[in-house]
């Protein structure tokens, strides 16, 4: 696909689509509360149609009337035995959150993805479970998918430490440790996003969480809840780092998603120097609006506890770190090659292409601005938000094209990407 490159600037204001975490736990917890859920501004992106299908998959009667999804729950006893294989298309968070939930059942079921997803390791999830009781296996005895749960009604709780910094992991132990008989702990290394623990109280159940100590007393059931998903902050990064570097921009992002463990991107624009206000703040709703303005920017150093803080914004802040004045340095990020694509190479390959002085390291990246763009033939590797951010990229080329190889990889999270690119370029 040929992108938009030559930006006369990008102005206006638009609505960023729904949370693609929260969306997916929305439909899992409706799912395993008794009673009818229904879920407003769901995300219909691939990723959490994979999920709703599944969930389908599993006997549980999903409608959408185009606004809202209802879920008729059947409670974690109420699943049954899919009949094929579960597909999991692109999805990790499907795949691995659904380990947490099917590892307490009393059926056998197989987990299979597309090329991406089934090189991407899974033995982080399955050993907790399979500390638990159940019995996951992965491709030829390993740890990749297609990956073969056979589940244990009579889970056992678990105390654990966590080696890696992902709350795909810790979200799969607290759906089993749901299911056990009695307390799990578990301990995070760094704190990472927490909207199941948060979503375990808005479904009625409770979770104790102190620090970054989590315990959770199994069994417990769950009643049907309202939900309504703010937008994705991961989706609306593209465009506050579009306004941020295309000349001439003013961009407004409404109902933007705001929970602390998930705003790093924010600190890292003040940080840099960027023109960046928050306006209509939703204490509840945990939702804002946030407006960002050209701005000269500076090199800044992003490592440490921030990073699962923004883990999903890393290809975009690279970007953003080509066009600040001096030398960015991204670190303690090795959890970036385990994505959808190693995002580290992706990131570094593509933009180099482009021209920019960017280096990949073992733990994340190292980028000197700031530097001009021009056109090149790049690729997305199939990763929506290498993809996104390319396209951003290219709004900076004065001179020369940019195709990009696998566009469409794009309507994971944000099926609209590149009619919102137009629209806030005046249509052009
Ligand atoms: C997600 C957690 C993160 C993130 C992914 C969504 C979630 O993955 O990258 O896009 O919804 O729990 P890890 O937990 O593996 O870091």
């Amino acid at each position: 696909m040929k992108l938009l490159t030559n930006a006369a600037g990008l102005v206006g204001e638009i609505e960023v689509p729904a949370d693609k975490s929260i969306s997916h736990r929305s439909i899992m917890f409706g799912a395993l509360a008794k009673g009818k859920t229904t879920i407003k501004n769901f995300l219909r992106g691939e990723d959490c149609l994979t999920t709703l299908k599944a969930f389908q998959d599993l006997g549980v009667t999903i409608e959408d009337d185009g606004e809202t999804i209802t879920v008729e729950g059947v409670g974690f006893a109420g699943l049954k035995k899919p009949a094929d294989i579960l597909e999991m298309g692109n999805s990790g968070t499907t795949t691995r959150l659904i380990m947490g939930i099917l590892a307490g059942t009393d059926f056998t079921s197989v987990l299979s993805g597309d090329a991406s997803l089934n090189k991407r390791p899974m033995a982080r999830v399955m050993d907790p479970l399979n500390q638990m009781g159940a019995d996951l296996t992965g491709a030829a005895g390993g740890e990749l998918p297609p990956i073969t749960i056979v589940g244990q009604k009579k889970l056992q709780p678990i105390d654990y430490l966590m080696p890696v910094a992902s709350a795909q992991v810790k979200s799969a132990i607290i759906f089993a440790a749901l299911q056990a008989q009695g307390t799990s702990t578990i301990v995070e290394k760094v704190a990472s996003r927490n909207h199941t623990e948060e979503m375990i109280r808005q479904f009625g159940g409770t979770i104790e969480v102190t620090g970054r100590e989590i315990k959770i007393t199994g069994p417990q059931t769950f009643s049907a809840q309202s939900v309504i998903v703010p937008g994705d902050i991961s989706s609306a990064a593209f465009f506050l780092a579009a306004g941020l570097i295309v000349p001439n921009s003013e961009v407004t992002l409404t109902n933007v998603g705001i929970n602390p463990t998930r705003t790093g991107i924010l600190e890292v624009i003040q940080a840099m120097g960027g023109s960046l206000t928050e306006s209509a703040i939703d204490e509840k709703n945990q939702s804002a609006t946030l407006t960002v303005k050209t701005s000269s920017l500076k090199a800044t150093e992003i490592g440490g506890a921030i990073i699962p803080r923004l883990i999903d914004e890393l290809p975009i802040i690279a970007l953003l770190a080509t066009q600040a004045t001096g030398k960015t340095v991204i670190k303690d990020a090795e959890e970036l090659k385990v994505k959808e694509t190693n995002r580290i190479d992706a990131v570094a390959t593509e933009l180099k292409k482009m021209g920019a002085d960017i280096t990949a390291t073992a733990d994340g990246l190292i980028i000197n601005g700031p530097t001009p763009l021009h056109g090149a033939a790049v690729t997305s590797y199939g990763d929506h938000r290498i993809g996104m951010m390319l396209q951003i990229a290219a709004l900076l080329v004065k001179n020369g094209t940019v195709e990009l190889e696998q566009a469409e990889a794009v309507a994971v999270s944000y099926p609209q990407f590149f009619e919102d690119v137009t629209s806030l370029n005046g249509g052009r």
